[in-house]
C-alpha cells in the first residue's frame, strides 16, 4: 500500500493510521500533565517496549504485577496514539507514558508541569535495521523496499515520525534542566543495572537490591521474549506477521554491520555527521 493511504502527515511529520488519528493527536495536547509524571521518550525502534518494562517497577517499589498482567501499550501508554484516551486516567501515579514525539511538539501543559523525561536514544544504523524488518512485518506499514532504498528515506526523513536527527537534536537541545535523563540503548545493553540505578536516582526512588535484581532480570530480552504482555504475540498475524520477523527481533548491538555495505555505511556516516556537526553532540557508538 502507498504512504499516504497508511500514514497522516502531523506538523509535517508522518504517523501511522493505525495508531493515530486527529482525535488521539487533539487528546494529546489537551492532556493535563501531573507533576510526577515520567515520559520515555524515543525515536521509533530506539527500545520504547524495553521503556514500558522498566518504568512500572522501578516507579511501584519494584512490584512486577503490571508487567506481568497488562500489555505494554495500557501499561505504559504512548501519548499521541488512539488507546490513550481510553486508559490514560485509569494508570496508577506516578504515572509512566511513553511518547515519539519530538520536544517541540509537547502539549503545552507539559511545558508548565515538573513531569521528568528519559530519552533513550540509539544507534541509527540499528535504528534503521531495526525499523526495516518492523516494516516489513507489520501490515499496518509501507513495505519498505530494498535496503538500500529504505535508507535513503530514512535520511531523507521520509519515514514515521521524520529525521532521526532532527528528533535527537531536538531533546538535546530540549531546555528542561533537571527534568531529563539522556540514557542509550548501547549503555543498557552493556550494562542495564547501572543505567537502571542512573533512572532511580533520577526519579528520586529506591529499590532493594534484590528487587533491583529481579527487575533486572525480568527486563533482560530473554524474558521479555517470552513476556505475552510485551511481546506482541497478542496481535493478531494480520498485522504483524511474526513468520517474517519477531516484534523482539535481536535486541543487540551492532547488528547493521550484517546490513551496511561499506559503501553506504560511508554515505550514512557522513550524512549523520554533517547533520549533527554544528550539535555537539558525541554518543557512544562515534568511537566503534
Ligand atoms: P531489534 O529489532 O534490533 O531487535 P521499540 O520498542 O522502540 O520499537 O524498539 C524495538 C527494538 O528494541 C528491537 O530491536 C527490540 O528487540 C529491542 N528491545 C526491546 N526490548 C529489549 C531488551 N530487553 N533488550 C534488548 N533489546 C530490546
Amino acid at each position: 500500500m502507498a504512504d499516504a493511504e497508511l500514514s497522516l502527515l502531523y506538523h509535517g511529520l508522518l504517523l501511522p493510521k493505525a495508531t493515530h488519528s486527529q482525535e488521539s493527536l487533539d487528546y494529546m495536547q489537551k492532556l493535563t500533565f501531573k507533576d510526577d509524571d515520567v515520559v520515555g521518550v524515543t525515536y521509533p525502534k530506539s527500545g520504547t517496549t524495553w521503556i514500558q518494562e522498566i518504568l512500572p517497577p522501578l516507579l511501584h517499589g519494584g512490584d512486577l504485577t503490571e508487567v506481568k498482567t497488562i500489555p505494554n501499550w495500557d501499561r505504559v501508554p504512548w501519548m499521541e496514539e488512539t488507546r490513550a484516551p481510553l486508559v490514560m486516567d485509569k494508570i496508577p501515579s506516578p504515572r509512566a507514558m511513553v511518547s515519539h514525539m519530538p520536544y517541540q511538539l509537547m502539549p503545552p501543559s507539559f511545558f508548565t508541569s515538573k513531569a521528568k523525561v528519559i530519552y533513550v536514544a540509539r544507534n541509527p544504523k540499528d535504528v534503521l535495521v531495526s525499523s526495516f524488518h518492523f516494516h516489513k512485518m507489520a501490515s499496518f506499514l509501507d513495505e519498505p523496499g530494498t535496503f538500500e532504498e529504505f535508507t535513503d528515506k530514512f535520511l531523507a526523513g521520509k519515514v514515521l515520525f521524520g529525521k532521526w536527527t532532527d528528533h535527537v537534536k531536538s531533546w538535546r537541545n530540549a531546555d528542561l534542566g533537571e527534568r531529563i535523563l539522556h540514557v542509550t540503548y548501547e549503555e543498557m545493553i552493556l550494562d542495564l543495572r547501572g543505567v537502571l540505578k542512573r533512572m532511580l536516582n533520577f526519579l528520586g526512588r529506591q529499590l532493594t537490591t534484590e528487587a533491583l535484581d529481579s527487575v533486572v532480570n525480568h527486563c533482560s530480552f530473554k524474558n521479555m521474549k517470552t513476556n505475552n504482555m510485551s511481546n506482541y504475540s497478542l496481535v493478531p498475524e494480520e498485522i504483524m506477521d511474526f513468520k517474517k520477523s519477531s516484534f523482539l527481533r535481536k535486541g543487540i548491538s551492532g547488528d547493521w554491520k550484517n546490513h551496511f555495505s561499506p559503501e553506504l555505511d560511508e554515505k550514512f556516516t557522513a550524512t549523520i555527521q554533517e547533520e549533527l556537526k554544528d550539535s555537539n553532540i558525541k554518543f557512544l557508538w562515534d568511537d566503534q
